[in-house]
């Protein structure tokens, strides 16, 4: 379990579900992890469990001043990132809707964190690593941003499709420069995100239903592509979207 030996990444929304377990996981692989989160008790709390390896950052992505200080903070620390995992995100379950019942508000707190926010991260990311000859860049997609899973969630699902566009372009512009950007896509993963489908039986029943392999996502399924993504054994992959999602995408 050595694969990220002398790394240091910088997970964002890593205080809880799929950013924490990639962060866990990174740890165990070796590398020095950043928890950068917006809560910053909680990213504290994930910080002090997986111990020395791990620090906690106080990171609002939807905010420039915020992602350019957390980058300058750990430049100064010794601590700047040749991997960042862009994975921070928000879906405004009982608020996004189809467009016609959308309200202007909800499609902008959706795209201020998932759509801003990923690109602030990215842009912030990129710049920390072009002095370093490169680094992985790592984004959380959605099927909703690949098929029509999402249709009942405008805002999100549009989103996610702009995060898949943001990578492949990033990666175009970069790959001279020794920068690796690529998409992982999770289906349905059982955390806080997605509680109104997990407490809902019927609803759960139904999206599980769409999952070839017969099982909800879990955060450490996420966090194994993710860690050859970051890893050398990734050193060829850029501009790609992986598709974690039981063969949701498929159908
Ligand atoms: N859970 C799923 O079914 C699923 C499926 C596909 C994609 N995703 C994506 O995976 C990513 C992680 O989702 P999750 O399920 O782990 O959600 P989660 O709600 O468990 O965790 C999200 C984390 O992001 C943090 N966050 C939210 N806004 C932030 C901001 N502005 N700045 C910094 N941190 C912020 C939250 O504090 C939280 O710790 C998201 O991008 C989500 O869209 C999730």
């Amino acid at each position: 379990m050595t694969r990220l030996m002398g790394k240091t990444a910088l997970i964002t929304g890593a205080a809880t579900g799929i950013g924490r377990a990639v962060a866990e996981r990174f740890s165990v692989e070796g590398a020095r992890v950043v928890i950068a989160d917006r809560d910053t008790q909680a990213a504290a709390s994930a910080a002090q469990t997986i111990g020395a390896s791990a620090r906690a950052l106080t990171m609002d992505i939807a905010d420039e001043t915020s992602v350019a200080a957390g980058f300058a903070e750990l430049e100064g620390l010794g601590w700047t990132p040749g991997v960042v995992v862009a994975n921070a995100g928000v879906q405004l379950f009982g608020h996004d809707a189809p467009i016609a019942d959308l309200d202007l508000d909800v499609w902008r707190r959706t795209m201020d964190v998932n759509l801003t926010g990923t690109f602030l991260t990215v842009k912030h990311a990129v710049r920390a690593m072009l002095p370093l000859g490169g680094g992985s860049i790592i984004l959380t997609g959605s099927p909703t941003g690949v098929n029509g899973e999402g249709r009942d969630f405008t805002a999100y699902s549009t989103s996610k499709a702009g995060i898949h566009g943001l990578g492949r372009t990033v990666a175009a512009a970069y790959a001279d420069r020794g920068i690796r950007v690529n998409t992982v896509i999770p289906a349905y993963t059982e955390t806080s995100l997605v509680t109104t489908i997990t407490s809902d039986p019927a609803a759960r029943a139904a999206i599980i239903g769409r999952i070839p392999l017969g099982r909800a996502g879990t955060p450490e399924d996420i966090a194994g592509t993710m860690v050859f993504l970051a890893s050398d054994d990734g050193a060829f992959a850029t501009g790609a979207l992986f598709q974690v999602d039981g063969g949701m995408t498929t159908i």
